[in-house]
């Protein structure tokens, strides 16, 4: 196979994904290119446009629909891209439309969402007889991250600061549960009523001097969340996060759980914990010839065969 990717966001994302591709045949890379450089990467009619930018839909829907106007198939690591008709029902119809039209695949990939709480989550489901409710655990070391991210996930703020921002909607937490959960309960075709949240910070007790930031004692080093996807009175999907820029020290190891229950219960776990910053460009860089052979249109990794190396 040759093909050629162009990379939209030169943040660590993208420069993972291009040194992935550098070490395989057959891949031409285009990038990573910048803000400024924004209609070379969109306009460049490369087979597949990776946009990893921002997480936010209203964001990268500019940027998705000029590549695909150009003839490009998008992968998009923004987690709101992982179910965007859950959030933006316009903009992800008239994507949509427009893939269909022009015969390209967008995909919404990525670790969280894109793998660890939907497609290894639906794999697990395979080989269960039947799932009455799910429970999914995850703690992420959150110390590889760089300074954007963590500023919006709530890293480095007094507590005041964090409840202001979780208020407000400028302190996210991890974005992309509802996403995960609505990927999942589409593909086994349950209806969720509601999702509800909760997300507290973890307070620094000692300083905490990551590669990207620094955190004083008395702010956040990290945080705890919940997401509940209810379907009628009860949880179907409970989703548990501990994010924190030293987890081992905190007591907490960095791990993934995945418990399927129902008639004959399934538990996975994945010790050490899948890591961000090597997974999650892993699993666009090998999205590449899943997104170039699906149906045209907006796909959700549970409509897709899983991501492998090639
Ligand atoms: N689904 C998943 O599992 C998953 C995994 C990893 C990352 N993500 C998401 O993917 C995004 C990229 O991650 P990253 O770690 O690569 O971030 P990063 O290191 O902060 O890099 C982001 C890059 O995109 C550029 N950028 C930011 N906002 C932009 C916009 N509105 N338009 C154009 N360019 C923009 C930045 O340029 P400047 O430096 O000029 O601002 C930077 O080059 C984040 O939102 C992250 O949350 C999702």
């Amino acid at each position: 196979m040759r093909v050629r990717v162009a990379l939209y966001g030169a943040g660590q994302v993208n420069q993972a994904v291009a040194a992935i591709l550098a070490a395989r045949r057959g891949v031409d890379i285009l990038g990573p290119f910048r803000r400024a450089d924004r209609k070379v990467a969109l306009a460049s009619g490369a087979e597949v446009v990776i946009v990893a930018t921002t997480s936010f839909l209203a964001d990268i829907a500019p940027d998705i629909e000029e590549a695909i106007e150009n003839g490009s198939n998008v992968i998009v690591t923004a987690e709101e891209a992982a179910f965007p008709k859950a959030v933006d029902e316009r903009i992800a119809r008239k994507l949509d439309k427009i893939a269909r039209r022009r015969e390209v695949t967008i995909l919404g990939a990525g670790l969280n969402p894109g793998f660890a709480f939907d497609a290894l989550v639906l794999t697990a489901t395979g080989a269960a007889p039947s799932v009455d409710s799910l429970l999914i655990e995850r703690v992420v070391d959150l110390s590889g991250f760089g300074e954007v991210v963590l500023r919006r996930i709530g890293i480095g703020f007094t507590a005041d600061e964090f409840q202001a921002g979780t208020t407000d909607g400028s302190i996210t937490g991890h974005i992309g549960f509802p996403q995960s959960m609505r990927i999942v309960a589409d593909r086994l075709g349950v209806e969720i009523d509601r999702i509800e949240r909760v997300i507290e910070p973890l307070i620094a007790e000692r300083s905490h001097e990551g590669r990207h930031v620094s955190v004083a004692a008395g702010m956040t080093a990290g945080f705890r969340q919940e997401y509940k996807a209810i379907v009628g009175r009860s949880p179907w999907f409970v989703a548990k996060f501990l994010g924190h820029l030293d987890p081992v020290s905190y007591g907490q190891p960095p791990r993934d759980r995945i418990e399927l229950r129902g008639g004959s219960p399934i538990v996975l776990e994945i010790s050490p914990g899948l890591n961000p910053q090597i997974s999650a460009p892993a699993i666009v860089a090998n999205s590449i010839p899943r997104v170039m052979t699906a149906e045209p249109g907006w796909r959700t990794v549970g409509e897709l065969p899983p991501a492998t190396p090639w």
